[in-house]
């Protein structure tokens, strides 16, 4: 690993969140020197649209140092990698669409991450995963990888059971953009804060945020804000209603779970009913994603590449590229900053099983993460809700690595968004259809 000219990797280089990301390396060029930025994918046409927007950014921000390539050769992308950054979406946001409309059709909770949808998208995207991480050991074993390629728990599962000596950080950017949202909509400055939480990704609340310009823990007046009145968006997802949705259903948590502040995804496993009620089954979050980022960024590319005048990279990039970009420098500057990390518990949270893979508070540096351990253990009710969500998360990956259908039915029924094993039945038999090509076979 290079500590100068730094050649970075984006696995998922045609993805919307690319420019953040690249932004956020530029603008912090004096802590994290990259010299080189390769956008690796699957999907020509996203890549190049994105090579074409990634040196926009550069030439008009005067990065002419920075060398640009854009490839579908993994060995070409990862050859003396420093960093890889994945954001892989293995069956895009077309598989999106049916990971959230299926489940619906069956009145059940349609979701990326959670519930059955969660579980469909990781069947396919643990898949992919390994692909990269397997390319990387292969090409550039000493690089690091910034994984932020979702259903985050499940992945990081499945890579530490294939790959457990693999350099690699697997972040989610929720905990962040929640506690931005809160900073800004209630006047406080996050970078004062200290923040307790844990749980397992988009699972978890927090136990405390300690503030250390005004010397106490503020997450009880937070709460007390937060019950008065939801969030409004803050900046990223701007007239988004569906954020606006998940910032009311947090207040929404809070009046029947006052005591800690939970992670805003936790609406889906206590609301489930009302969730369904409240979808549109016939419009979801990925056909807004869909007419929103994704038509914009073609868009931008359509615009640079006909040489239009005036703004063409007219959007709010939000906290995830920022974040990458922290964890990447802390890491070369050995800094041990703190950031949310899905990590092996092994004892940090002590009265839950030592091999869940969980969301804690983690300081980074040269060595990877090194969690803090929270050295008292969590109540009944979290504990119960995590060990079921940990338990189907693993009898899912089991089911993946050994190809059993009658794990992945076990897994399906135990998801707390399903309330029997007829319907577990009934969605998964069709989500194997769907999915045919992307999931292991079943038998
Ligand atoms: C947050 C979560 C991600 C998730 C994204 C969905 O950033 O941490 O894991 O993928 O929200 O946002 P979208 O706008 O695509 O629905
Ligand atoms: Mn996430």
């Amino acid at each position: 690993m290079k500590f100068t000219d730094l050649h970075v990797a984006i696995a998922g280089g045609g993805s919307t969140y690319t420019p953040g990301i690249v932004q956020a390396m530029l603008h912090n060029s004096d802590r994290f020197p990259v010299s080189k930025i390769t956008l690796y994918d699957i999907d020509e046409e996203r890549n190049e649209d994105m090579k074409l927007i990634v040196k926009y950014m550069l030439e008009n921000d005067g990065y002419d140092n920075v060398e640009l390539n854009a490839t579908l050769d993994p060995e070409e992308a990862f050859t003396g990698c420093d960093f890889v950054f994945s954001q892989i979406r293995v069956g895009g946001m077309e598989m999106r669409e049916k990971d959230e409309k299926i489940p619906l059709s069956h009145g059940l909770v349609g979701q990326e991450t959670c519930g059955v949808g969660g579980f469909s998208y990781g069947l396919r995207s643990i898949k992919g995963l390994l692909g990269v991480v397997g390319y990387v050991q292969e090409y550039s074993p000493d690089a690091w990888i910034l994984n932020y390629t979702n259903p985050e728990t499940l992945i990081a599962e499945a890579i530490r059971r294939q790959f457990p000596n693999a350099h690699m950080l697997n972040a989610c950017d929720m905990t962040i953009s929640i506690e931005e949202t809160m900073a800004r909509n209630f006047g406080y400055d996050r970078k004062n804060w200290i923040a307790q939480y844990y749980g397992l990704n988009h699972f978890g609340w927090y136990t405390s945020i300690y503030d250390k310009s005004l010397q106490r823990d503020v997450m009880p007046e937070l709460i007390e804000k937060l019950r008065k009145a939801p969030m409004k968006i803050a900046s990223f997802n701007k007239g988004d209603q569906s954020w606006q949705d998940a910032w009311n259903k947090l207040s929404k948590i809070l009046d029947y779970f006052p005591d800690y502040l939970p992670n805003n995804y936790l609406e889906y496993y206590f609301f489930p009913d009302i969730v369904v009620e409240e979808t549109d089954s016939n419009h979801t979050r990925a056909n807004m994603v869909m007419d929103g980022r994704l038509k914009n960024t073609k868009e931008m590319a359509t615009k640079i590449r006909n040489k239009a005048e005036g703004e063409v990279l007219d959007f709010d990039f939000g906290e995830h590229g920022q974040y990458i970009v922290d964890m990447a420098t802390s890491i070369l500057n050995d800094s041990h900053e703190r950031f949310m990390l899905i990590q092996p518990n092994m004892g940090a949270i002590p009265n839950l099983r030592q091999d869940a893979v969980v969301e804690i508070p983690t300081y980074v540096g040269r060595l990877g993460a090194e969690p803090i351990s929270m050295r008292h253990p969590i109540n009944d009710f979290h504990k119960g809700l995590m060990e079921a969500q940990n338990a189907a998360e693993k009898l899912l990956v089991d089911g993946y690595f050994e190809g059993s259908y009658q794990k992945v039915l076990e897994a399906f029924t135990l998801n707390q968004t399903v309330p029997s094993a007829d319907k577990a039945k009934e969605v998964l038999d069709d989500l194997i259809i769907a999915n045919k090509g992307y999931w292991p076979e079943l038998h």
